[in-house]
């Protein structure tokens, strides 16, 4: 089976061929802000303008590994959640080469692409998730049908509080590797809100705080709190769903998740816990077309594809939406 995916649900606009086994090719054109944040429309455009060129080198890329566009079973495209401009041009491109080639649409949860890449790549089977991206923060694991969220932000995405934060900071987008790297040369720890409500999550009040206390503290003792805080509040709401599903397994997955400091004290852990940890390969981790084409591939086999009346983009898309098809129950 050949799936064709694209992934645009923000700043990255990425395509790939993938089968069961192998990435055939990806190809991806990204977004950078000017200054400040993404702007939607922005972004948008720059799907846009790029769309067609992204397919046309994908395509010759799959053609020199002799895959040709009538190899192609399906068309997965990224349909939520994520920035509604920049959905509905990647849905639009999807559709055209849905209608050209023949074939099926497939609409995928983002979310859920970051999920089972991770499970792809990694020896995982049925984890419990810690998936910390810009715009997302939850703790997900299956269960019955659908994957679950058990503790999620209340606010802001982790990477988009570090990002507002580093703004504040005039540190250049986006802000987590600074954070990162200031935060290896912190000489101590200052308090900061640690905000966990029952299960969930908020990172917009540890972000204000973190910007106030700038005015006091220096910067790499800031960055290292904040880490600190910010960290174990999510390692916490992650142990409590190890301990409540009675998994043995955590997957990290989202952009945040190229942090060293998140890894380790997700480590920790888990060894303490005797649970497995892992991780994807960096490339996995962020927004990538393979996510979205391989989540395409599972649902395509699994016969859950899309008519065209049916593919409008869904701006706030939620993991637990999705009917989970292609796991089969009591196989995992
Ligand atoms: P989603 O649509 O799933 O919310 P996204 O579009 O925000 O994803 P990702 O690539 O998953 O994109 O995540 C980007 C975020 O990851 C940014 O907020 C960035 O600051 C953060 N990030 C990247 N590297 C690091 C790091 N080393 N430490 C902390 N945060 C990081
Ligand atoms: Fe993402």
């Amino acid at each position: 089976t050949f799936i064709l995916g694209i992934e645009g649900t923000a700043w990255n606009l990425s395509a790939a061929i993938v089968t069961e086994t192998e990435i055939i090719a990806e190809v991806t054109e990204t977004y950078k802000p000017t200054a400040g944040g993404i702007h939607p429309r922005e972004a948008a455009q720059h799907h846009a303008k790029y769309a067609a060129s992204v397919i046309k080198r994908l395509l010759a890329e799959a053609k020199e590994k002799g895959v040709k566009p009538s190899d192609i079973d399906g068309i997965a495209f990224s349909q939520g959640p994520g920035l509604g401009p920049c959905l509905r041009t990647v849905a639009t491109a999807a559709r055209m080469l849905s209608i050209s080639l023949g074939v099926p649409l497939i609409g995928v949860n983002h979310c859920i692409a970051h999920i089972e890449i991770g499970i792809w790549r990694t020896p995982a089977t049925d984890p419990v998730v810690l998936y910390v991206s810009g715009a997302n923060s939850q703790v997900i694991s299956y269960m019955g049908g659908r994957y679950r969220v058990f503790g999620e932000t209340l606010d802001i995405g982790l990477g988009n509080a570090l990002d507002k934060f580093a703004r504040g900071a005039n540190l250049p987008h986006p802000g987590g590797p600074k954070i990162e790297a200031y935060a290896k040369n912190a000489k101590k720890y200052i308090h900061l809100p640690y905000v966990v409500k029952g299960m969930d999550l908020s990172f917009s009040g540890l972000s204000t705080a973190a910007s106030e206390a700038l005015k006091k503290a220096p910067i790499e003792d800031v960055c290292y709190s904040y880490q600190e805080t910010a960290f174990a509040m999510v390692v916490e709401v992650a142990e409590r769903a190890l301990a409540h599903t009675g998994k043995k397994e955590v997957l990290l997955a989202g952009g945040v998740g190229a942090n060293t400091r998140l890894r380790e004290m997700l480590n920790d852990m888990c060894e303490a816990r005797g649970a497995k940890f892992y991780v994807p390969e960096k490339r996995f981790m962020g927004d990538n077309g393979t996510m979205i084409a391989y989540t395409g591939l599972l649902m395509y086999k699994s016969g859950n594809t899309l008519s065209l009346e049916d593919s409008r983009v869904n701006p706030s898309y939620r993991t637990d939406d999705v009917k989970v098809t292609w796991i089969q129950e009591g196989k995992m």
